[in-house]
């Protein structure tokens, strides 16, 4: 995903700008560059496709020194990755910009822009940004002003940053959907999309709004909000607690990482959301003429992926009628797969270096499917790499072996490929696409709610404490989240966990049930809540102590040997993921009644890169 770093100082920036692209570049990206405000008085830029390192020999060999400058690492959506689409982009000899994000009107405004005598050197959709800007200040010539006027006409995501040889003493930044923090020294001041990218030279923040313009200088930052009205935002002094690598307050990163996910899924989300639809650019610059073709979707994975692989098939068929297989990727790579016409072939992993599915991935590019597609959380990893089209979650790194706020990020991602699909094919039932929008955007919050179940789920982990085996039942698409329940369990705390269906229950394993043999149920307000009380009855009737996760709306209460954990409403297509946040928990606090050791648990490892 693209970063943005920007600095005005009375030093040299050019170090700055790149040891900040540096700190981002575990986001992913397919090309960097710069321009810095001259001491000679002039806007200059470097660019360099690949690595950032490229770059800064590219500053080695002819170098750039100056007070105020902007810097960018591109993610490829609109024009494939080459030095001449790598930002910032010019305005004639006068303006710079960075963005991220995607401008959806970018088209019509190139056309009116050319008219109006504009030359664009590149295919992207931020170089009308800068010519826009530059045709704006021919009207209103302060900066700030002819920025604030400009965005009115953009629609669309974007987090900016600009620099004019005309008024050199001030960097001017804009966000809206795409996320954009100053960074505040003494004497000077910073910008970024991501505060990790300024950590060298602050600790305090002020975070952008949505909406907001800033006007950066070195001795002062003035900020408007969405309405014009010049607004102070708070300062942030920088907790060395949020820092990926450092357990800060909690006392494992399993638990710090399953309360980081109302962040990560805002991260996930941010830039990849329009008004009312998903924006598909998101999946890359072929993935609308590619969707288009998608007849049918294979999803491969390994474990806690595969589970967020096995909760999208609900997705895609039932939301956007696309027919879906899902296999765990050891499993399809040795066998003789027939692949329907017109399959995309989505992975998904958190690593992006998981051997059975980058093998997978391997022999699917012989197999005649459409396209690659890889839902993935590190950015510079092989199955990024070597697929067609990326999603990359947002979920930071993850230290805890057991994987927790990626498989929220995962779901999060193939919701929003699901809406994708069903939007580029026109399959959606009306209205569903704005509505599950607007839940998405409501959902960070949602996770925060879910998350204050912590001291009951706790309590209730000690249930747990002296039993060897448990149950884990859900129906529909909640099926897999039992399934993530049960692994979750089975690793950390090392209690043998099985899930099923509920409706498999007398199927045979009805048989295990008894007084020593804990069930655990999610159970969300749907139309297959009844079918499933049906089931939690037959459990109670053969002695077996239930805990179920119910929606505060479903009418369950507590009962003998029935232990009813009320969990917020949600409307049910986003059910799998709030409900999955309480089976976190319940393993993680089992875990540590248990004594084991939560964030390396024993034979496992994080990064499974052989067979
Ligand atoms: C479980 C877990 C593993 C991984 C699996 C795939 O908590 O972390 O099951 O999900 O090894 O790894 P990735 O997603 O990196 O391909």
């Amino acid at each position: 995903m693209c970063g943005i770093v920007g600095a005005v100082a009375e030093r040299n920036i050019t170090t700055i700008l790149i040891e900040g692209l540096k700190r981002l570049e575990y986001r992913g990206y397919d090309s960097a560059g710069l321009a810095v405000y001259t001491q000679q008085g002039n806007l200059e830029r470097r660019r360099r496709i690949g690595k950032v390192s490229e770059l800064e020999a590219a500053v080695g060999a002819e170098p750039l020194a100056g007070n105020l400058g902007i810097a960018h690492t591109r993610w490829a959506t609109h024009g494939a990755p080459t030095e001449h689409n790598a930002h910032p982009h010019f305005s004639g000899h006068e303006l710079a910009v960075v963005h991220n994000g995607i401008i959806e009107n970018h088209e019509e405004l190139r056309e009116k822009l050319k008219g109006l005598g504009y030359v664009f050197s590149s295919e992207t959709d931020t170089e009308v940004i800068v010519h826009l800007l530059a045709h704006t200040l021919k009207s209103l010539p302060d900066l700030a002003d002819a920025l604030k006027a400009a965005v009115k006409q953009l629609h669309g995501a974007y987090g900016l940053a600009v620099i004019s040889a005309k008024q050199p003493d001030r960097l001017l930044a804009a966000r809206s959907g795409s996320p954009l923090v100053i960074g505040l020294g003494h004497g000077e001041n910073f910008l970024a999309s991501d505060q990790l990218a300024l950590r060298q030279v602050t600790d305090r923040f002020m975070y952008l709004e949505e909406g907001d313009i800033a006007e950066i200088r070195r001795e002062q930052v003035t900020i408007w909000d969405v309405a014009g009205t010049q607004v102070q935002r708070e300062t942030v002094q920088y907790h060395e607690g949020a820092e990926a690598a450092d357990k800060g307050e909690y006392r494992h990163f399993m638990l710090k990482e399953i309360h980081e996910q109302p962040t990560v899924v805002q991260r996930t989300l941010e830039g990849r959301l329009g008004k009312d639809h998903v924006m598909v650019q998101a999946f890359g610059p072929q993935a609308a003429e590619l969707f288009a073709k998608v007849r049918n979707v294979q999803i491969v994975a390994c474990g806690t992926s595969y589970h967020a692989g096995m909760v999208a098939r609900y997705w895609l068929e039932s939301l956007a009628g696309i027919p879906c297989q899902v296999e765990v990727a050891s499993e399809f790579r040795y066998r003789k797969v027939v692949v329907q016409p017109d399959t995309l072939f989505v992975s998904i992993s958190q690593s992006g270096e998981t051997a059975d599915t980058l093998a997978a991935l391997r022999n699917a590019k012989e197999l005649g499917f459409l396209g690659s597609l890889a839902i993935c959380n590190v950015g510079i990893s092989s199955l990024v790499r070597e697929s067609d089209l990326t999603l990359l979650t947002q979920a930071g790194p993850e230290i805890g072996v057991a994987s927790t706020k990626a498989f929220t990020t995962q779901l999060v991602s193939l919701m929003l490929l699901t809406l994708s699909l069903g939007q580029v094919r026109g399959t959606l039932a009306a209205g569903v696409e704005a509505e599950l929008v607007e839940e998405l955007r409501r959902l960070p919050t949602r996770l925060g709610e879910a998350l204050a179940m912590d001291a009951i789920v706790e309590k209730t982990a000690e249930l747990f404490a002296d039993k060897h085996h448990t149950l884990f039942l859900g129906r529909g698409a909640q099926f897999p989240v039992a399934m993530e329940g049960a692994l979750k369990l089975k690793e950390i705390s090392y209690i043998h966990a099985e899930a099923y269906p509920a409706g498999e229950l007398k199927h045979g394993p009805l048989a295990l049930v008894d007084s020593d043999m804990p069930v655990v149920t999610v159970a969300p307000n749907n139309e297959l809540l009844e079918k499933l009380k049906s089931n939690l009855q037959e459990v109670r009737a053969r002695g077996g102590e239930l805990i179920v996760f119910a929606d505060e709306q479903a009418g369950m209460s507590n009962g003998e040997g029935t232990h009813v954990i009320a969990v917020p409403h949600i409307i049910d297509a986003l059910a799998p993921i709030l409900y999955t946040i309480p089976l976190q928990l319940l393993s993680y606090y089992v875990a540590v009644l248990k004594g084991t050791d939560v964030d390396q648990p024993r034979n496992l490892a994080k990064s499974v890169t052989v067979e």
